[in-house]
C-alpha cells in the first residue's frame, strides 16, 4: 500500500526564521519528552539549516529551556570520515551545539564514520537497541532534503525500504563516491516527530516533486517518510516553497 503522508507544511519568510522554528520545535519536544518520560531522544541532521538551528539552541534563552542532563543525542546519518573532519555531521553538531551546552558526554552517540561502514552501521544499531529496545522510538528526528530529494543518507537510485529488518544501513553513494551510514525508514517512521527543514530556491523543484509529483521513493527517497503514529512536519522558507500551489 502506498502510504502518502504529506505532513504539516510550515512556510517561513526567511532561512533565519526556518532555523528559529526548528530550534523552537526542538525546545518544545524536549520539554514535553522530559516532562512525560524523563528523557529526550533526538537524532540530529547534517546540513546548513540544522547548523543554524543548533547555533540558536546553544544561545539564551533557548539553551536555558532544555534540561540537557536528560537529552540523548544520536545522528540520522554520517559521512564516513574522521570525527574531526569538516565533513563530519558529528563535528558540525559538536562545534555548533554539543560543546556549548551541558549535555553529558556519555549521552552523545555518534556514528563512527572512521570505521568500516558495515561494522559501524551494525554497532550503531546495537547502541539504539540497547538504549531504546528493538523498535527504537525517537522523540524527534531532524532531517534535511537534498536537491535530489534525498534525506538522511537515503539517496535516489535504490529502494529506501531495502533491508527493512535493519535499523541502520551502510550505503555507497555513487555520485559522491562516498560511503555513508544512515538510519533506515523503519527507524525514521517510528519517531514521535519527524521534522524536515529545507530552504532556498534550489530546493523548490524537489519540494514540488515530493509533495505534488507521483509517489516514487526510488527517485525521491524522502517520500518514504510516513510516521506510523508520529507527526511529520516540513519547515521551509518562501523560496523553497516557490513552486508549490498557493492553496
Ligand atoms: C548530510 C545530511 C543530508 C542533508 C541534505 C540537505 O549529511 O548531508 O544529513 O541528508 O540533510 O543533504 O542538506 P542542506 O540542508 O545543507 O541542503
Amino acid at each position: 500500500m502506498i502510504d502518502r503522508t504529506l505532513g504539516d507544511l510550515h512556510v517561513f519568510e526567511t532561512p533565519e526564521e526556518v532555523a528559529a522554528g526548528v530550534a523552537d520545535a526542538f525546545v518544545a519536544d524536549a520539554e514535553r519528552a522530559v516532562q512525560d518520560r524523563g528523557a529526550f531522544f533526538v537524532a540530529l541532521a547534517g546540513g546548513s539549516t540544522p547548523k543554524a538551528a543548533y547555533a540558536l539552541l546553544a544561545q539564551t534563552p533557548r539553551d536555558q529551556r532544555v534540561d540537557w542532563r536528560h537529552v540523548h543525542v544520536y545522528f540520522g546519518d554520517e559521512r564516513c570520515v574522521a570525527p574531526d573532519s569538516a565533513e563530519s555531521n558529528y563535528n558540525m553538531a559538536r562545534e555548533a551545539l554539543l560543546s556549548r551546552v551541558p549535555v553529558p558526554e556519555e549521552n552523545v552517540h555518534r556514528m563512527r564514520g572512521e570505521d568500516d561502514p558495515e561494522q559501524a552501521a551494525r554497532a550503531y544499531a546495537s547502541q539504539l537497541v540497547q538504549a531504546m529496545g528493538d523498535t527504537p522510538v525517537f522523540d524527534l528526528i531532524m532531517l534535511g532534503m537534498g536537491t535530489d530529494a534525498h534525506t538522511a543518507s537515503l539517496f535516489p537510485g535504490s529502494d529506501p525500504q531495502t533491508d527493512e529488518d535493519r535499523l541502520v544501513r551502510a550505503v555507497y553513494v555513487e555520485k559522491l563516491s562516498a560511503h555513508r551510514i544512515t538510519l533506515t525508514p523503519r527507524v525514521l517512521n517510528n519517531a514521535r516527530h519527524v521534522l524536515v527543514a529545507t530552504e532556498g530556491l534550489p530546493k523548490a523543484p524537489a519540494l514540488y516533486a515530493v509533495r505534488c509529483g507521483p509517489y516514487d521513493p526510488v527517485e525521491r527517497p524522502i517520500q518514504v517518510l510516513a510516521p506510523r503514529s508520529g507527526t511529520l512536519s516540513w519547515y521551509v522558507d518562501r523560496k523553497a516553497a516557490a513552486e508549490l500551489p498557493s492553496k
